[in-house]
């Protein structure tokens, strides 16, 4: 049968509607002590509920949250979790209770009703658009009309622009996302001991996970660390595929990638040793090493960025510079360059 064709059978051979099943009686409509113990026990529940509410009530009056002591938040949100649970089940399963075994239990249909309006409704409709055409002059009026669209169109932008407010008031925002606290010298140490990596520690197939040296002596050591994280592998030099330009960014093989994805800033942390490709857990992207971390699978859509390295005098793997772009979701870099 060609395809999109339809079969349309005489009414002898359509199928009838079977309706509805007969009514099985429960057992509280056949027999008024149960119907009454049912009663009883919904009427239990709901006074289950006004226990809760009176109890997280109390609980608030009883166990006030001290700043001090973090124990006294946990009393607080404890038994204040508690008696709203109770209130809002209580609540909650004596109605389901209630409709299952006391309320009118037959099956219905309704017809649906057109969902197109009437003639008259629609004509009448019309009529009140033309009026209000009409009355407020809106396609006349040009210059009012242009004017209040623009308007419109602009009065939002103040509300995207107060965003800035939560980037730190006495620097650059664009300055601070596009840049990481590695730069030329800055020496890889592992997470999270900060113990700095010798070249000769990374053997092949080996992976590291890296924080710039450093790191914990600052204040704002979690927001770096949350931009400078680098995953570190060291592959056969044959393996990897170098563009114009990133001759110099591997030292014998060892890379250095930023660990924190493109596609929404999850830590790619799994390494698969055999196909040189590393996993993001989060939304499942994966990026090749062989081929300077280009995407592969999943949503990310760009390489992770590259940490250029070398060796310092002593040996150590120090960076050369900062990355080359920013790190993280994509955005960034469809913004900026
Ligand atoms: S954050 Fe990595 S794939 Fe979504």
């Amino acid at each position: 049968m060609p395809v999109g064709t339809a079969v349309v059978l005489p009414d002898s051979e359509q199928i009838q509607n079977p309706g509805f099943p007969p009514y099985r009686p429960r057992v509280s409509d056949l027999d008024p002590k149960k119907a009454r113990s049912n009663e009883r026990r919904i009427a239990l529940l709901f006074a289950a509920s006004m226990v809760g509410s009176v109890f997280a009530i109390v609980a608030y009056i009883v166990f006030p949250i001290n700043a001090n002591d973090p124990g006294s938040i946990r009393l607080n949100n404890l038994f204040l979790g508690l008696g709203i649970a109770l209130s809002l089940l209580g609540i909650g399963i004596a109605a389901v209770h209630w409709s299952k075994a006391l309320m009118e239990g037959h099956d219905l249909s309704e017809e649906r009703h057109m969902t197109r309006g009437s003639e008259a409704t629609r004509a009448s409709a019309a009529e009140v658009f033309h009026l209000g055409n009409k009355e407020s002059g809106f396609t006349r009026r040009k210059l009012v009309r242009n004017t209040l669209i623009a308007s419109l169109a602009l009065w939002p932008l103040p509300g995207i622009i107060i965003f800035r407010d939560l980037g730190p008031a006495d620097q650059d925002a664009n300055d601070v996302l596009r840049h990481t606290m590695w730069k030329a010298g800055t020496r890889l140490t592992k997470d999270p001991n900060g113990v700095p990596i010798k070249a000769s520690d990374v053997t092949l197939g080996s992976v590291f996970h890296v924080i710039p040296e450093g790191l914990d002596d600052r204040e704002d050591a979690l927001e770096q660390k949350a931009k400078a994280a680098v995953l570190l592998m060291r592959l056969k030099p044959e393996d990897l595929h170098v563009s114009k330009g990133r001759e110099n960014w591997n030292y014998h093989g060892i890379v250095a990638y930023s660990k924190i994805c493109t596609h929404v800033g999850c830590p790619v942390a799994l390494y698969e040793q055999q196909t040189h490709h590393l996993l993001c857990p989060c939304h499942q992207s994966q990026f090749d090493i062989t081929h300077e971390a280009e995407v592969i699978f999943g949503p990310a859509k760009r390489p992770l960025p590259q940490l250029p390295i070398t060796v310092d005098s002593e040996g150590y793997l120090v960076a050369r510079s900062d990355f080359h772009e920013p790190v993280g979701p994509s955005f960034w870099e469809r913004d900026h360059t």
